[in-house]
């Protein structure tokens, strides 16, 4: 990724705290950082070098508005590399779930994805260049219960990015999805206690697996949906 431009979204999350050094160590030109809350970038700040921090640019954007997104993207000089974080997830009986709820949980996972690679695949077509990578789950290939609009809008990512890549033969324009299991993040350890976390995914192992595919090295890796699940 030397001297690449990078949108990288949701890096204020837990999974971003580790995949944003790890993209910072590979040289990048630029590193963007879209994020709702100025406390999250406040954070950032207090944990990155002030090298570190001149290559970052912090946008602030609801990546699930469109404008918002083509506002995020028009301020890039390039987007060489998308690594898209954005996602989420909450739990309930399918029988008790509401409709305002599975439209939100589609919004953050699938809708944001959509937003995010179509504006940002525009740019790589004009450059002739670009590198996707999306995060699904687990949870998209062998869906549990209780989490039906999760595995749904996650299978809905894994199905997108993979038409993206079909899309995108014959060109320099790669786009692939990882399927973490559990992530070891401070939320997950706070939710789930630490007893299991040693068999978890830990973000920096999880962030090499997606700067290889974001790097020019994976060009001919397209459409891959890439199990990372740790020890469980
Ligand atoms: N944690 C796990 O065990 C696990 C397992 C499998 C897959 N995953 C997937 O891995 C990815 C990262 O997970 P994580 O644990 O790091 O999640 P997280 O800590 O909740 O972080 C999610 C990030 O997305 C941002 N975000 C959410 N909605 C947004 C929107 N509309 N516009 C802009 N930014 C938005 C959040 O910003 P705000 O702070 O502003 O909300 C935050 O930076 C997600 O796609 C998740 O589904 C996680």
């Amino acid at each position: 990724m030397k001297g690449k431009h990078v949108l990288l979204t949701g890096g204020t999350g837990g999974l971003g705290l580790g995949v944003t050094p790890t993209v910072l160590a590979q040289d990048p030109a630029t590193v963007t950082i879209p994020y709702r809350n100025p406390k999250d970038v406040e954070r950032l700040k207090s944990i990155f070098s002030p090298s570190e921090l001149a290559r970052i640019k912090f946008l602030a954007a609801n990546l699930d508005n469109e404008a918002e997104v083509e506002n995020v993207i028009d301020q890039m000089v390039q987007v060489d590399v998308l690594i898209h974080l954005v996602g989420g997830f909450s739990m309930g009986k399918t029988y008790e779930y509401s409709l305002e709820n599975w439209k939100r949980d589609f919004d953050i996972n699938l809708n944001t994805t959509f937003l995010v690679c179509k504006h940002s695949l525009k740019r790589m077509l004009q450059q002739g260049y670009g590198r996707i990578v999306t995060v699904a789950s687990r949870a998209a290939v062998e869906p549990v219960g209780e989490l039906a609009a999760y595995c749904a809008s996650k299978a809905g990512v894994v199905a997108f990015t993979k038409a993206i890549a079909d899309e995108t033969k014959g060109t320099n324009i790669t786009a692939n999805v990882v399927l973490p299991s559990v992530i070891d993040t401070p939320a997950n350890r706070a939710s789930m206690g630490t007893e299991n976390a040693h068999k978890w995914v830990k973000p920096e192992s999880l962030a090499q697996v997606i700067c290889f595919l974001a790097s020019e090295a994976a060009k001919d890796i397209r459409g891959a949906a890439i199990p990372v699940y740790g020890n469980i």
